[in-house]
């Protein structure tokens, strides 16, 4: 397989990637067995290409939904978050899964996890495909992760540099010079 240029290695490919999703997916059906409805709730643009894969593969009843957040930025530290696209599903005595491709520092699941906890669901739990527990700044519990990663930049499987690499069938790591520069 030839890799992009800007590509130092694959940390995922997609083999690894689709039998972690149909384990995730196999554990939230067993856990909603019961529940009625689930809302998933994709957080854009990053979760959309783990959110179809995962939605395919539920047995459970669910409906999806998006919502869009920004990020202010001092350099590279996240400093806050804000709504910019709400769900247009009401979620109030719903069980809502909140659906992320990436926990870094955690302040944007932090914000999600008290914006919907607002509004009453039936019950709030998070599925977050990978997690960099080196760069946490704020606890945040994820109730189904796919897969703990380095604190390297990574892309593809809907993670992105630039809005570049996110349609890449695997995660990989980009080479420190592209960012760097
Ligand atoms: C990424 C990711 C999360 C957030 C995680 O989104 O999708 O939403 O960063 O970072 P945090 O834990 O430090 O808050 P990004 O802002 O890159 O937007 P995108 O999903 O549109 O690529």
């Amino acid at each position: 397989m030839s890799l992009p240029q800007a590509i130092e290695r694959v940390l995922l490919d997609e083999r690894t990637i689709a039998r972690r999703v149909a384990e995730l997916a196999a554990q939230i059906s067993a856990d909603y067995a019961q529940a009625g409805e689930l809302v998933l709730v994709g957080v854009l643009k990053g979760s959309f290409i783990f959110l179809a894969d995962l939605a395919r593969r539920l047995t459970v009843p669910n409906r999806v939904d998006f919502i869009a957040i920004s990020s202010y930025n001092r350099g590279s530290i996240s400093t806050g978050v804000r709504l910019i696209m709400d769900t247009r599903t009401p979620v109030s005595d719903r069980h809502v899964l909140i659906v992320e491709d990436i926990v870094d520092t955690g302040h944007t699941l932090d914000y999600l996890m008290r914006a919907f906890a607002a509004r009453q669901p039936a019950s709030l739990r998070t599925c977050v495909l990978t997690s960099k527990p080196a760069r946490r700044e704020v606890d945040v519990t994820v109730d189904y992760l796919g897969f703990e990663i380095p604190d390297v930049w990574v892309v593809g499987y809907g993670l992105d540099y630039a809005d570049q690499f996110r349609t890449l069938p695997y995660i990989a790591a980009l080479k420190p010079e592209v960012y760097q520069s």
